[in-house]
């Protein structure tokens, strides 16, 4: 008996093999593809993006969180909290009046891309935030920093006040051998961060970005 023309062909166990196992792949490809869309994605917080970026800038991973609330004291001696600087772009640098060059050549780059960002340096508030407050006292930091630029803040606070703003910025500071004469250096991370008037991070500037990358970032983050 001959099987009528519409039967299909049967397939080898082989070739059924290869079908099932070719079908098993799809599924599990599809439903890994479901699984991974469905994760929860950071918030594109970031500026940079996808976007090439100028040379002297920290790429941040998107969903990139750093800072937060602080309680210091200014050069001035008054204490503040980050509620009072609300509202503005905060251009923060951590380091100390005794540092022998890294230092000098941030704030420098700072004060220069403030003048150079002209009227709109107004939204800006420049910070520096001392990890050395053992030597830095207001009226020691306030002499330091106004020399690089009257508008720069500097702050400093309790032991424990640094630690805890340092940590939110996850700055590492550590203090060098002392010698025969007390002094001592600070060793200490020197980035410069940007963060915007809602308190979240910006961008990330190396140290020994210059001045213009600096102001041009400002720029593109105020008109942003
Ligand atoms: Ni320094």
């Amino acid at each position: 008996m001959t099987a009528p023309p519409s039967a299909p062909t049967p397939t080898s166990p082989r070739k059924r093999f290869i079908i099932v196992g070719l079908a098993a792949a799809l599924a599990a490809l599809i439903a890994a593809a479901v699984v991974l869309w469905l994760q929860p994605r950071p918030a594109a917080v970031v500026t940079q993006g996808g976007a090439p970026l100028a040379p002297g800038l920290v790429r941040l991973p998107p969903g990139s969180e750093l800072g937060g609330p602080f309680q210091l004291i200014d050069h001035n001696g008054q204490s503040v909290t980050d509620a009072v600087y609300a509202g503005k772009f905060l251009l923060i640098f951590f380091g100390f009046t005794h540092c022998p060059d890294v230092c000098p050549t941030e704030l420098s780059a700072m004060a220069t891309a403030l003048d150079d960002l002209g009227p709109l340096a107004e939204r800006v508030q420049p910070l520096l935030v001392s990890i050395d407050p053992a030597r830095d006292k207001p009226a020691a930091l306030k002499e330091y920093v106004v020399a690089f630029h009257p508008r720069i803040v500097g702050l400093t606070g309790s032991d424990e006040q640094i630690a805890a703003v340092a940590k939110a910025y996850r700055v590492y500071y550590g203090k060098g051998p002392v010698d025969a004469e007390g002094n001592y250096a600070m060793d200490h991370s020197a980035f410069v961060y940007l963060m915007g008037p809602d308190g979240k991070l910006r961008s990330v500037f190396r140290a020994g970005a210059s001045p213009e990358i600096m102001a041009a970032e400002m720029q593109k983050q105020i008109a942003r």
